[in-house]
Formats: C-alpha cells, sequence, structure tokens
C-alpha cells in the first residue's frame, strides 16, 4: 500500500481510511491527471459498491437481533444516480428530500412502497406526486396533512403517512425544528384519520447527531405513541428512526486526540479558526456495533428496544445517507499556484472551491492526499489550500498542511471518503464555475454519471 502521507499531511495529521479502490486509483497519477484534463477540476470519483458492505452491517445486526431492518437509502447525501441503482440493487428502499429526488426515483425503478418522502418543505406539486404514485409521506406538521388531504380528496386517492415525531430529548438538546410533539400526533391521528384518505402506517423520527442514547429515548416515546394509536383504531405497521448512523472517517484514535489536545495550545489553523462544530470524524463504535447497542438497551417496559418492537409486530426502519456512503467517493483537484502572503505564509491554489468538498461541519477533518503527477521533489512548506471563490477566507481545508517534499503546480490533492455530503450538500456554480463532474468507477472505467447529463439539460 502506498504511504499516503509522503506528500501532504496536516500539521497533526489526521489520515483517512482508505478502500481498496482508491488505493489502486491513487497508485494511477496519470490517470487522474487525465480525468482532470477531460471532465475539469474538480471530479469527483465513486465507487458505488462499498455500499453493499455497509447496508449488509446494518440488516445483519437486526437480524441477529430478530428484527428485518428496513433501509432507506438518504439521496440527499449525494446526488449520484448509480447509488439509487446500488441501493435498489441491494434491495433497500430511498428517502428522497425533493421533488426531483422522487420523480428521479422513480425513473431509477424504485417501487413506491420502498420509497419514504422526508422533505422539509413539500409544496402541492411535490405532494401530489408522492400521492400519485403511492409513496410514503412523512408528515411534519398540520399544515402539510390539511394540503394533502385536500390533494386526496380532489384526486379520489388515499395516501400512506407516517407521522414525524419530534421526540423530547431533554433541556440541553437542540430544539428541533422537524416533527409533530406527542400530543399533535395524537390529536391528528384522531383528526385526520377517520377517513380512508390517509393511512397512517408508521412513525418516523430523525434526529440531530449521532447519540445511541437519544434514539433510545426517542424510540422509547414512539412505542409510547404507538401503543396509543393502537388502541384509537390504527394499524400501525413501522417505526422508521432516520438516519444519523455513525462512521469514523480516520484510522487512528491516537491521531484524533493528539488533534485535539495540540489544537487547545497551539494554532493548527488558518487565523486560528477554532473549531467548535465538527462532525466527530473518529468515533466507536459504529454502524452495526452501534446500531446492536440501540436495540439491545432496555425500553420503558424493561425488555430490550428488539423485543419491543417484535412483541408489537412493527417493522423497523432506517434512513441512512453517510453510513450507506462509507468508502465510496474522493474529490481530486489540481494545484495551480503556490505563493506566500506577505507575513511568508504559503497558500497553495487548487482549482476547486470550498463548497465542493464541505458539510456543515466546521472543517473536513480528514487529511487530503498529495498525489505527484509529474515533476520532482521540492523544499519542505507548510501552509493552507486555498480555493477558486474570490473571498479571503476561501479554504479548502482550515487546517495547516505540510508538505514535507514540497508541493508543485500540477500535482492533484485528493479528499478522501467524501461521498456522504461531502461533495454535494453545499455545492455551489458561484462565479459561474461548472460544478464538478462525477465520475463512477464500473468494471476498472471511470464514466459520467446520468445525474450530470440531467444537470446539464436543465
Ligand atoms: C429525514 C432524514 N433522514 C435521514 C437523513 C440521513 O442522515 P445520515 O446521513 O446522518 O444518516 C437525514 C439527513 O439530514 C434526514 O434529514
Amino acid at each position: 500500500m502506498s504511504d499516503v502521507a509522503a506528500l501532504c499531511e496536516g500539521v497533526s495529521p489526521l489520515t483517512g481510511r482508505l478502500e481498496q479502490w482508491q488505493h489502486r486509483l491513487l497508485a494511477e497519477p496519470q490517470l487522474i491527471s487525465d480525468l482532470l484534463d477531460r471532465h475539469g477540476s474538480p471530479v469527483n470519483l465513486i465507487d458505488p459498491s462499498p455500499m453493499r458492505r455497509n447496508a449488509h452491517d446494518l440488516a445483519d445486526t437486526a437480524a441477529s437481533e430478530g428484527l428485518q431492518l428496513g433501509i432507506y437509502f438518504a439521496r440527499k447525501a449525494n446526488k449520484a444516480l448509480a447509488l439509487v441503482d446500488e441501493a435498489l440493487s441491494l434491495d433497500l428502499g430511498i428517502d428522497v428530500a425533493s421533488e426531483a429526488e422522487l420523480r428521479q426515483a422513480l425513473e431509477r425503478g424504485a417501487p413506491a412502497d420502498r420509497i419514504i418522502l422526508t422533505a422539509a418543505v413539500k409544496p402541492a406539486a411535490l405532494l401530489s406526486l408522492a400521492l400519485e404514485s403511492g409513496t410514503t409521506i412523512s408528515i411534519d406538521n398540520e399544515d402539510e396533512l390539511r394540503l394533502l388531504k385536500r390533494l386526496c380528496r380532489r384526486s379520489g386517492r388515499s395516501a400512506t403517512v407516517a407521522l414525524r415525531v419530534a421526540p423530547e430529548l431533554g433541556e440541553d438538546r437542540i430544539q428541533t425544528r422537524f416533527g409533530l410533539q406527542a400530543e399533535e400526533v395524537v390529536k391528528l391521528a384522531g383528526r385526520f384519520a377517520q377517513a380512508d384518505e390517509l393511512v397512517i402506517s408508521g412513525l418516523h423520527f430523525h434526529l440531530d447527531g449521532y447519540s445511541a442514547a437519544d434514539r433510545i429515548c426517542a424510540i422509547s416515546q414512539c412505542l409510547d405513541l404507538i401503543d396509543q394509536l393502537s388502541e384509537n383504531g390504527h394499524t400501525i405497521d413501522f417505526l422508521d428512526i432516520g438516519g444519523g448512523i455513525p462512521i469514523s472517517y480516520l484510522e487512528s484514535e491516537r491521531q484524533w486526540r493528539s488533534f485535539w489536545k495540540r489544537h487547545t495550545s497551539e494554532s493548527l489553523t488558518f487565523g486560528g479558526h477554532p473549531l467548535t462544530n465538527v462532525y466527530p470524524y473518529y468515533q466507536q463504535p459504529v454502524r452495526g456495533t452501534w446500531l446492536r447497542g440501540v436495540l439491545t438497551a432496555p425500553v420503558n417496559e424493561g425488555i430490550a428496544v428488539a423485543d419491543a418492537l417484535r412483541r408489537r409486530g412493527l417493522q423497523l426502519r432506517c434512513e441512512p445517507g453517510r453510513s450507506l456512503l462509507d468508502g465510496c467517493g474522493m474529490t481530486a483537484a489540481r494545484v495551480e499556484f503556490r505563493k506566500q502572503r506577505r507575513d511568508g505564509t504559503w497558500l497553495i491554489g487548487v482549482a476547486m472551491n470550498r463548497t465542493q468538498c464541505r458539510s456543515t461541519s466546521d472543517d473536513f477533518m480528514v487529511d487530503p492526499i498529495l498525489v505527484r503527477a509529474d515533476g520532482g521533489d521540492g523544499a519542505p512548506i507548510e501552509g493552507f489550500l486555498v480555493g477558486a471563490y474570490c473571498i479571503e477566507r476561501e479554504l479548502l481545508t482550515l487546517r495547516r498542511m505540510r508538505f514535507p517534499r514540497g508541493v508543485q503546480v500540477g500535482d492533484i490533492v485528493v479528499f478522501p471518503n467524501t461521498a456522504g455530503y461531502l461533495m454535494h450538500i453545499l455545492e455551489s456554480a458561484s462565479h459561474q464555475i461548472p460544478l464538478a463532474s462525477n465520475l463512477i468507477l464500473r468494471d476498472g472505467d471511470l464514466e459520467p454519471d446520468a445525474i450530470d447529463a440531467a444537470a446539464a439539460l436543465i
């Protein structure tokens, strides 16, 4: 395996985990360089195949606790259609967050009863498409339910809905904007669903963060609600616990701890920028092991979550985005310049902008990999990767990087494990710089994803 840190690492290193396909590609600098010539910089390189392992990890864990898990791929985490195809080939459902996402899922052959619509805002056109197709709709608020009911009347169709619950998790948790209070759930179930127009077949929640304890608490509240709804004559089939299933991007807990220790006493970031809101890029337990912790935890009635679900005949569903895409992508871009500011700080200009490798986290806390396409080594430097937007703080990563053998124009910077959110959730085409191409690895070739052709038509 190549020593990926040989050419670039953070001044306090945070080495990313890499898949075999990533090691193979990184060993072919000329190939990546040719892709950048052909498709522009940056390019998103996507291999859908790790999704199988990730999904099996979750499904096998649930099965070992006696549950058949309904996994709905949260498509908002990445727009590539090849990932929808991969999810469907694995018999997963799809969680959609917009009309385009829903339309595309249907066009790719997703059966409507394997789609859940969880969009934060649902205009009439989106609800109508969901209704016509038979997609399950997660209801966030009373106005949405009213509109849906009007659309049902007008079309003569009935809707399958899940009521989205806003669980009570304690004062120190963020007050969620999503979902209905427990009392509202009971009230709306009574008021809106006497007729055949709306069938409430499940309860749903998605929580901020990655805490297993929060999910256990939310499940417990939902089970109580399901009991009440059942007493009131509803037949509830499933409980959907949303996403937020954790993954770990880094190889080493020691590096992660060491970074935070040093961050308190020395400047590791641009202008000493504090890092206050970051994803836990190293964490344990993750995915299947994390899920086992949830399923084996006791709920109110003193039995394990898995037993409580089974006892009620409920299907457990989830909507993983990031955790299904673990290992599915990386983003490559070309170095265009090196320069020193008046104060001597080195800036390395890369042909991409910061929205092309960003999430809601303050920084992407995984070291980029430097691939040397041609040219020799130079003097060691430390500096910051800057991007294409005309903004002083246009940093591709806030952390200072070290280049032990220099950095050359034409070198390639590769950000590992970017498929979950990092590529797309905040990407913009400001300055009229085109969005990145999304290339799918299939049988050794990298070809543009169909989403890029669809975007070109808009
Ligand atoms: C309703 C809903 N479900 C699922 C997800 C996916 O979450 P994650 O990628 O953390 O698994 C999200 C993410 O925002 C969401 O809003």
